[in-house]
């Protein structure tokens, strides 16, 4: 397994890096389910590729990673599941700290994170606040986001502060939760499943979309690799012909 992955890392391209990743992490429940287990033995593990994928793109030098942890669609779950989740949280925030501060790592949300129960969102707070000046990497975790949700969001802000003005696209970029963040340039989804589910739909316009049958507790840096690779061989053409692109 590591010199697969070490090989396919070999291959990759570092001129042609995305410079954001967001993935949409799907699968877990699934995976409990395949090893007899409750759901929330499924997000335990979810955490070792949380930390695999993390660690790859430091490594390769990818500056943006955005990882869908949490929708506003989510709270209807079973209450066990959430309050699992919630707490899973807190316990991975904690634990990952002095890695995410050693490997110069910026931990940063997305969404409405003040609906957060206040033990996971102090976790988070404190956790984004200690590591607000690292500079290699922004690890964004979507935390009870959607996109409807931020656009709209964005919406109501600039209702008040551009009542009767022209809104051009920059003055939307900024007033959504995900402002100062570029568009990601590719999208991964593991689990077979193959939608958007409400993530990032502004800053999905011209992303690569890749999607895996892998669940989420299984994906390993090499699945990682495996996207990249896939990445850098397509063409990026943003409504041009090819011949423009030279
Ligand atoms: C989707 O799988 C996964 C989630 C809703 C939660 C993801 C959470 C983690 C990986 C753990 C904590 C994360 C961090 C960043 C510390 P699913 O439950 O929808 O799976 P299914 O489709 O098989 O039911």
């Amino acid at each position: 397994m590591q010199i697969m992955a070490d090989q396919l890392a070999s291959l990759i391209d570092a001129s042609k890096l995305p410079s954001h990743i967001a993935v949409i992490m799907d699968g877990n429940g699934r995976w409990a389910k395949q090893n007899g287990q409750p759901r929330i033995f499924g997000h335990h593990n979810g955490v070792k590729a949380v930390r695999e994928v993390t660690e790859a793109c430091a490594e390769l030098g990818v500056p943006w990673l955005t990882l869908y942890a949490f929708s506003t669609e989510n709270w209807k779950r079973p209450a066990m599941e959430v309050s699992g989740l919630m707490g899973l949280l807190v316990e991975t925030v904690k634990n990952e700290m002095l890695t995410l501060l050693k490997n110069d790592i910026r931990l940063h949300t997305i969404g409405d994170i003040s609906k957060l129960p206040n033990s996971t969102r102090l976790a988070l707070e404190d956790a984004i606040q200690q590591t607000a000046n690292n500079k290699r990497m922004t690890l964004t975790l979507a935390l009870n986001y959607s996109a409807r949700w931020e656009i709209l969001d964005a919406v109501n802000k600039l209702v008040k502060t551009h009542a009767h003005q022209t809104v051009s696209e920059s003055d939307f970029t900024e007033a959504m939760s995900g402002a100062g963040i570029p568009d990601p340039e590719l999208l991964i989804r593991t689990s077979g499943e193959k939608r958007i589910s409400n993530f990032l739909l502004w800053q999905c316009a011209y992303t690569e979309l890749y999607f895996t049958e892998t669940l989420w507790p299984d994906f390993r840096k090499q699945h990682l690799y495996e996207a990249i690779l896939n990445f850098q061989q397509r063409e990026r053409r943003f409504g041009k012909i090819s011949e423009q692109l030279i």
